[in-house]
């Protein structure tokens, strides 16, 4: 029996927008992120001889110390100068992997929460914050959850006033077979698209004041209706990925779909939807061709968190 379960759910881009390079080599991005309630879950059990073990219910997923589960528990122990903490780490992987839906940031996220609960550290979130920066760009979000811009290199992260978390329910698919790497996927960008990257901080900050300012902010303080969702990455993706082009033609075709876009660097894809009821049918609509063209789907909604402790399951 764990000590504790965290859930840590996915994520997805409703926009996407490349500014221009950093001097430290990752993009200058300025994003809107949304959690969803599809989730991992991780369960968390000290253990007292130091050693940190981790397990997963997916073979194909690596269980050593290339997973970001077991560089998050490292860190936090390195940070608190705690070398002899150990913890039993469970993980049920619901997320769809290297997928563009953050699947494997959230669990860092939720392996910062959980030892920090676990092992009673009683670190802040600006501390927490910190270390889940060095573990990934979208690991801060994870941590935070809900919707969010995100700068910098999407760790930078600014709720907004207007920020009641949609009540959309997302239609979510995915071809098993397809996977894109985001190294990748940034450096087909700038070879592609640098002649048109932006320099200076000015200019940053004039996009982002475009994006604080502009329709898809209004759309989601119920201002107006959805513009369409932009993602730099999806063009770049696209030519590449038969599995992206098709996928995206059969949710445009969706009855009631609000938007349609590729997330993060792929190669998800999804539609918005006002309410679960649409979205089911738009599934049960699609749901030939969705077989035919070998594309597993998921209807969930929209969430407000983040990383959480499940007091429930514990
Ligand atoms: O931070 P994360 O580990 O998710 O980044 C993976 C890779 O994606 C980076 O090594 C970099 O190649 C690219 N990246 C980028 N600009 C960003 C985020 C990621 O170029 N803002």
């Amino acid at each position: 029996m764990a000590d504790l379960h965290v859930q840590a759910p996915a994520k997805i881009n409703l926009h996407l927008e490349v500014l221009g390079l950093r001097p430290d080599g990752f993009h200058e991005l300025a994003m809107v992120m949304q959690s969803l309630e599809l989730a991992d879950e991780l369960a968390l059990s000290a253990r007292a001889d130091g050693l940190l073990h981790l397990v997963c219910d997916q073979p194909s997923l690596p269980t050593d110390g290339s997973n970001l589960i077991l560089r998050a528990a490292e860190a936090l122990r390195h940070r608190v100068q705690q070398p002899e903490l150990g913890a039993d780490l469970a993980l049920v992987k619901r997320i769809p992997v290297g997928a563009g839906l953050a699947g494997g940031s959230s669990d860092a996220a939720a392996t910062l929460l959980g030892l920090n609960q676990l092992w009673d550290l009683a670190l802040a979130d600006d501390d927490l914050h910190a270390l889940a920066e060095e573990l990934g760009s979208d690991v801060p979000f994870c941590l935070a959850g809900g919707i969010q811009l995100c700068f910098g290199r999407g760790e930078r992260l600014e709720p907004f006033s207007s920020a009641a978390c949609p009540n959309w329910t997302v239609l979510l698919i995915k071809d098993p077979t397809a996977s894109v790497s985001t190294p990748w996927a940034y450096g087909r960008c700038r070879e592609l698209r640098s002649d048109f990257y932006l320099e200076r901080e000015v200019d940053f900050e004039e996009r982002r004041q475009s994006l604080r300012q502009g329709p898809l902010l209004a759309a989601l303080a119920g201002q107006r209706p959805l513009p369409p969702l932009r993602n730099d990455l999806q063009a770049v993706v696209e030519p590449e990925q038969a599995s992206v082009r098709q996928g995206l033609a059969l949710l445009r075709q969706a009855e009631g779909a609000l938007g349609v876009a590729m997330s993060g660097s792929g190669p998800s894809l999804y539609a918005l939807f006002a309410d679960p009821a649409a979205a089911e049918a738009a599934r049960a609509q699609l749901a030939g061709a969705l077989q035919a063209e070998g594309f597993e789907s998921w209807c969930c909604r929209c969430s407000s968190m983040g990383v959480r402790l499940d007091r429930d399951a514990a």
